[in-house]
């Protein structure tokens, strides 16, 4: 398990690193009062990691590859599950996050209506998800713009090919989601070269 100062720093090197860091920020910005929060879907843990230090509070994460979870900081909290089936009471939480998860689930809306259960009243569920401006040609004509090759450009358009699989977020498509599941959609804005991420933040009505 790495130290958790090296793991920060070399895992916020990368651009997803940056991207997770911005977002981690835009996430504690709603001037809300959040003691704990759940990042479901983590892989290694960097978003857990991010909020605990930007936002002095307690940050959980939660996926359902063990291995992913292993590279994890000793000191975030992971634990093993799914989506689907969050193991946690109702109203546990005051932030809950997914950033690239929720548009691979083949039932979004059964997450969404987990995610519902178990945040507090007056938190948030704040979202990554590609938009509807990542796509292949989109992806590659920005690799080449800025140079990418090697790894960067891999992950670019590795992330354009599943966002072109699965379906990339239009905030009419958003809205309807976050409604369907009971929520209220508060905000969405787009970052990421030219708008390829979703950011949206609802909160229970
Ligand atoms: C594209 S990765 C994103 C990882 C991390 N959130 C990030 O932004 O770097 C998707 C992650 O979701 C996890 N995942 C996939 N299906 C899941 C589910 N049903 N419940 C929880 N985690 C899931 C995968 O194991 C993987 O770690």
């Amino acid at each position: 398990m790495p130290e958790f100062a090296d793991f920060l720093e070399i895992q916020t090197r990368t651009a997803w690193g940056k991207t997770l860091l911005g977002f981690a920020e835009w996430s504690l910005s709603a001037g809300k009062r959040i003691s704990l929060a759940l990042d479901i879907g983590t892989g290694p843990g960097l978003l857990p990691a991010l909020l605990a230090t930007r936002g002095n509070l307690q940050a959980i994460g939660l996926d359902t590859d063990y291995n992913l979870l292993r590279a994890a900081p000793a000191s975030i909290p992971v634990t093993l599950g799914c989506a689907a089936a969050l193991p946690f009471p109702a109203a546990s939480f005051d932030l809950l996050t997914a950033t690239n998860v929720i548009f691979l689930l083949g039932n979004p809306l059964h997450a969404l209506g987990e995610c519902r259960r178990i945040l507090k009243p007056g938190g948030s569920l704040c979202l990554l998800n590609p938009s509807e401006h990542l796509s292949i040609s989109s992806a590659t004509a920005l690799a080449d713009a800025r140079g990418l090759t090697g790894k960067n450009r891999e992950s670019l358009l590795g992330w354009a090919a599943r966002a072109e699989k699965h379906g990339g977020w239009t905030e009419a498509h958003a809205r309807n989601l976050h409604t369907l599941a009971g929520f209220q959609l508060e905000e969405t804005l787009l970052r990421v070269g030219p708008g390829f991420a979703r950011f949206t933040r609802a909160s229970i009505p």
